[in-house]
């Protein structure tokens, strides 16, 4: 039995995942007006994997034969300074994230959802990931300060980035 509390914060959960997507768009048009297009291929890749984490939460609450309810999804950031900046803001922002799939695990206990703790591990594993991924970019941008030829480098290596449909397993 799912109940409504974690049917509404799953549904909450769904919009920021969107919300991540709009904001790694915001992130990659910026790469590319600065011409970082490795960049900008990296943070276009995460939004569409960011799309994928609100679509599979979607699936979850059909599954349950709960109410989905949108809502609005707020305008992102658009404010970058450097790529160092974005990428203090990923892992910012993905932290954020991190704590509220733990509210998420911690009411799915509180209202003795196995099912929903147990659906939300997956996010709890992808979240390590995605701190962790944004964390080595930052090391590396920081151990070259400015020097362009290495973030020209470092440019390439993100453009090897490729989308995969994010599956659940
Ligand atoms: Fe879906 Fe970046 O957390």
């Amino acid at each position: 039995m799912i109940s409504d509390k974690v049917v509404s914060i799953l549904n909450e959960q769904i919009n920021k995942e969107f919300y991540s997507a709009y904001l790694y768009l915001a992130m990659s048009a910026y790469f590319d007006e600065i011409g970082l297009y490795g960049f900008s291929n990296w943070t276009k890749v995460q939004a569409k994997e960011e799309m994928d984490h609100g679509m599979i939460i979607f699936d979850y609450i059909i599954d349950r034969n709960a109410k989905i309810d949108l809502k609005q999804i707020n305008v992102p950031e658009t404010n970058f300074k450097s790529a160092l900046d974005v990428f203090e803001k990923i892992y910012e922002h993905e932290k954020y994230v991190t704590s509220s799939i733990d509210v998420i695990a911690n009411m799915s206990m509180d209202e003795c959802d196995l099912a929903t703790r147990n659906f939300i591990n997956w996010y709890l594993r992808e979240q390590v990931e995605e701190e962790s991924n944004a964390n080595d970019i930052i090391t590396k941008l920081k151990m070259f300060g400015d020097e362009k030829a290495s973030l020209y480098l470092l440019d390439k290596e993100l453009a090897n980035r490729e989308y995969k449909k994010h599956e659940y397993n």
